[in-house]
């Protein structure tokens, strides 16, 4: 009688070019990630970085203010059209996250799209955020885990799709292929996976093809382009941000 083996199911990427476009209750029991590359999850990894504690990330302006206010000590994170809410510590540009402004601090955030993905990701089994500055620690955490399917989550501008969340969603499908070659991925992890390629193999700079995309337009209009050279520094915090859904906070794990 031929031995039989327990199969293990074949590993898959799933890319959701919007938190929209996939149900939250799809998410059960899997893992996902969550990009805002410009700026929210740059941000996040930066923050955690420097040494910031915990990232409560809030949806609204007012619940931010509430939960600051329950947490003497606390720093106001965020923005609103890219801008620092009125009366917040702090915007949502990395450079303001530095350690004499951050360390050992609770920063309470809301900004328009990331927070607003991070919580739609909020059944899933386990959730890190994805920024390219962390990119090899998001691939490692996927490769080391032993779920089956990873979601990986864009933010999107406003209901759009960006060209700057689809590269980093393209850059972690192929980090993540060339280590477990058997991996299925979704249509969308393949329009990522070509839209991160083709300019890459032709030798185009991250920075300059963040800088035309929505996100990076939208910054250099609101004079915050400086962000986007420190967003496409790949690795530049090998950090993972890890939300835990019971305690509604990004912390490192
Ligand atoms: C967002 O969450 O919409 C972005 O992070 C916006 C921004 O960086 O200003």
């Amino acid at each position: 009688m031929p031995q039989s083996f327990p199969k293990t199911p074949r590993r898959s990427v799933h890319v959701h070019l919007l938190p929209d476009l996939v149900d939250r209750d799809r998410m059960q029991g899997h893992a996902a990630t969550v990009i805002d590359v410009l700026r929210a999850t740059t941000t996040m990894a930066t923050a955690l970085a420097a040494g910031a504690v915990r990232i409560r990330p809030c949806l609204h302006v007012q619940e931010a203010r509430d939960q600051a206010a329950s947490m003497p000590g606390s720093l106001l994170g965020g923005e609103r059209g890219g801008l620092r809410v009125d009366g917040f510590d702090l915007g949502n540009s990395p450079a303001e996250y530095t350690p004499e402004r951050v360390a050992g601090k609770t920063i309470v955030m809301t900004t328009t799209n990331g927070t607003r993905a991070i919580e739609h990701c909020g059944k899933a089994a386990r959730v890190w955020t994805s920024a390219f500055v962390n990119l090899t620690a998001s691939v490692n955490a996927w490769i080391a885990c032993d779920f089956v399917e990873l979601h990986i989550v864009c933010a999107g501008t406003d209901g759009v799709v960006t060209r700057e969340d689809t590269l980093l969603a393209g850059a972690l499908t192929a980090k993540i292929v060339e280590l477990e070659r058997e991996t299925s991925l979704n249509d969308e992890a393949q329009i990522a996976l070509a839209t991160w390629r083709s300019p890459v193999e032709s030798g185009e700079d991250l920075g300059e093809l963040l800088s035309q995309s929505l996100g990076g337009r939208n910054l250099a209009r609101i004079g915050q382009a400086s962000d986007i050279a420190r967003a496409a520094q790949i690795d530049l915090q090998p950090v993972l941000p890890e939300y835990c859904t019971d305690r509604g906070e990004v912390r490192l794990m």
